[in-house]
């Protein structure tokens, strides 16, 4: 069996030469996001980092593959943008623990572990806003979608004391079934 890493280096690999659109649920509220830097936790190919980057957002782009890195360095050259880039397997918190502080973090079509969740209010800055979208549990129901990737009903409403939850959206459409929240550090 491969790992984690490999099937995502293979998936990139495999992808055509053109940049994906930003998430839906990025653009939507990228009215809530402070000005100045942006942490995009498992960015992949860096569709939404690039986006942020296009409208004068500082942004550093962290993931586990070296493809989806060298992509993202492909696409912003192609894009006039400059994004920072670290290789960071989240599985080891202490790596992401040192990056320092952001305005704003965006995780889009990753689940946290809950580990991952409760190190985030201190990458923030003084009212920074965190907004999390991903797959929810109807898209293991309907589509087959592996469940360990899949947010449960609500899962973070109501779980941290150092986030206030701004905005929580069930979204059902062509994109599948996802939850999109906003926080904001208390
Ligand atoms: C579905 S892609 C989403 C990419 C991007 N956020 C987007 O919305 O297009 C999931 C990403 O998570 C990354 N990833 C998965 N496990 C990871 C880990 N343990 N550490 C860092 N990145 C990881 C993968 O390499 C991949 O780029």
């Amino acid at each position: 069996m491969i790992s984690e890493k490999e099937y995502w280096s293979q998936k990139f690999k495999q992808r055509g030469d053109k940049l994906m659109e930003p998430e839906l649920f990025i653009k939507n509220n990228i009215h809530f996001m402070r000005s100045g830097t942006v942490l995009d936790i498992a960015c992949g190919d860096g569709r939404n980092a690039i986006y942020l980057a296009k409208r004068g957002f500082e942004v550093t782009g962290i993931d586990f593959s070296d493809e989806a890195i060298k992509r993202l360095s492909k696409f912003s050259k192609e894009n006039s943008v400059s994004v920072n880039k670290k290789i960071i397997d989240l599985s080891n918190l202490n790596e992401i623990k040192n990056l320092g502080k952001f305005s704003n973090i965006i995780i889009s079509h990753y689940k946290p572990t809950t580990g991952l969740f409760h190190t985030l209010p201190d990458l923030l800055d003084k009212d920074g806003v965190l907004i999390l979208c991903t797959f929810n549990y109807r898209q293991h129901e309907e589509r087959g979608f592996p469940m360990k990737y899949c947010l449960v009903k609500d899962e973070f409403l109501n779980v941290s004391d150092e986030l206030l939850i701004i905005k929580h959206e069930v979204i059902d459409d062509e994109r599948g079934h996802l939850d999109g929240y906003v926080f904001k550090l208390k």
